[in-house]
């Protein structure tokens, strides 16, 4: 098993290029089932879970090719099948998104159920409330897989009101709406940046998606879509983990290849601590030159506001700062798995239910700790880069499948991390 060791290193100096957002390409690759033409997407970032999403829908049928670095070309004029196979499946959650596009194109679809993981159960109640709501028959297979069927006149459009604005049940229905007879309306849909990208890219296909972005969204349905080429939007989240190892470290970084508007919550907070966040031409200036920072309180929710998948990097800078923070989770049931980790480095953290108390202040210490998911191993890392000694940190398969080339963009930055193998 691989390991980081992470030293402390002096304030991050110099430039990151960021990369394709994990959580805009993993949908765009499932959308490229629909059209029976090529579809070319760029800047793919280079990662465990574009490997997986690429052998799923291998196994689905599709000709996959790179023709240059960062570009995929998915062929899916040949499906073969509508079953993603379990094997796959459940190396990755995400896999999940491939329902909507194969019930749509193909009028029924067989996956694995996705598990449940470190931060929370992950149900997909609501990916299946859509389903049924546009004339699908949802049927369990003993717990172990769920299987759409459409009835023989096809999907009807239809209004879903999801209960919470889940992020993958609003991309599974958007993409199993596109073909549907008739206007389908999502409400209170998630309004993130990627599903914004997804819906750009099925119109590009020939959909006709309106209002992504906004909590409701209207598909009208097509009759069929063609192939497309398509960008994908840079990573918020990876830009954030890095504006947070320039804050921590109080360096002085820049960033290219970032959307200003996609980072405003982490934006305002770092400002709110005393981190200078300014635009330039070349791109996004982080500037937190050997400054006191400030103490601050974060409450994660759906976008626009604060994103759950910066909290625990968010945290690690708080520990640091002096003063009382309070950190609220509010999008996962059990995103706090990282406080125990940094508790060993000898931070002071107190949960309370969804609220976690961060003392700062006090210097952290190198310790032995795990990554438990990828944000809270990348936490665990920007954490080292101020701990005095050295911190080890286990489990990194988790930070390299959801961060393109992490320990070489670090190292670009001063970040005293390598990698061993155990
Ligand atoms: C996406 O996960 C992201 N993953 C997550 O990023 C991100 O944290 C999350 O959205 C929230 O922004 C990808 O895009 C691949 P949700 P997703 O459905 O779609 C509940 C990372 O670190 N819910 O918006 O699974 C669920 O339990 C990962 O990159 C239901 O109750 O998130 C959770 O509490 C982690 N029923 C909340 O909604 C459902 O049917 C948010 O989940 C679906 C979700």
């Amino acid at each position: 098993m691989a390991k980081f060791l992470v030293q402390s290193s002096g304030p991050l100096n110099g430039e990151v290029l960021i990369s394709g957002a994990k959580n805009a390409v993993l949908p765009l690759m499932a959308a490229a089932i629909l059209p029976e033409e090529n579809c070319t997407i760029s800047d793919v970032p280079d990662l465990q879970d574009v490997t997986v999403m690429t052998e799923i829908l291998t196994s689905l049928g599709a000709v996959i090719e790179k023709p240059a670095p960062h570009v995929l070309d998915i062929d899916m004029s040949d499906l073969r099948t509508n079953v993603a196979e379990y094997e796959l499946v459940r190396k990755m959650r995400a896999s999940f998104l491939v329902m909507g596009p194969l019930l749509a194109r193909t009028g029924s679809a067989k996956v694995h159920m996705p598990g449940g993981c470190t931060i929370g159960a992950r149900p997909i109640d609501l990916h299946l409330k859509g389903f049924k709501a546009l004339g699908a028959e949802i049927i369990f297979k003993n717990d172990v897989s769920v299987e759409a069927i459409a009835p023989p006149e096809g999907l009807k459009g239809a209004t879903v009101y999801l209960d919470f604005p889940s992020v993958g049940a609003t991309e599974n229905i958007m993409m199993a709406a596109v073909l549907a007879k008739g206007s389908t309306y999502i409400e209170n849909a998630a309004e993130e940046p990627e599903i914004v990208d997804l819906a750009n890219f099925l119109n590009k296909m020939g959909a006709k998606v309106k209002g992504a972005g906004t909590d409701t969204i209207k598909i009208d349905g097509v009759e069929k879509l063609h192939g497309a080429e398509h960008t994908v939007i840079p990573d918020r989240i990876e830009a954030g983990t890095y504006m947070l190892a320039a804050a921590i470290t109080r360096g002085e970084i820049l960033l290219r290849n970032v959307l200003p508007d996609h980072i405003k919550p982490i934006t305002a907070k770092l400002r709110e601590c005393g981190v200078t966040v300014e635009l330039g031409d070349e791109g996004l200036y982080v500037v937190a030159d050997r400054r006191e920072l400030t103490s601050t309180d974060i409450k994660t929710l759906p976008y626009p506001g604060f994103p759950t998948d910066i909290q625990s990097p968010f945290m690690a800078l708080l520990t640091t700062v002096t003063g009382s923070s309070t950190v609220i989770e509010t999008v996962f049931e059990n995103r706090f798995m990282h406080v125990a980790e940094l508790n060993r480095m000898g931070a002071n953290i107190k949960i309370e239910g969804n609220k976690a108390i961060v003392q700062g202040g006090k210097k952290l210490e190198g310790a032995q700790v795990i990554a438990t998911d990828l944000r809270a191993g990348a936490a665990l890392a920007i954490a080292g880069l101020v701990a005095e000694g050295t911190t080890e940190i286990s489990q990194t398969y988790h930070i390299e499948r959801g961060y393109d080339s992490f320990i070489e963009k670090m190292r670009g930055l001063g970040a005293n991390i390598l990698k061993i193998r155990d």
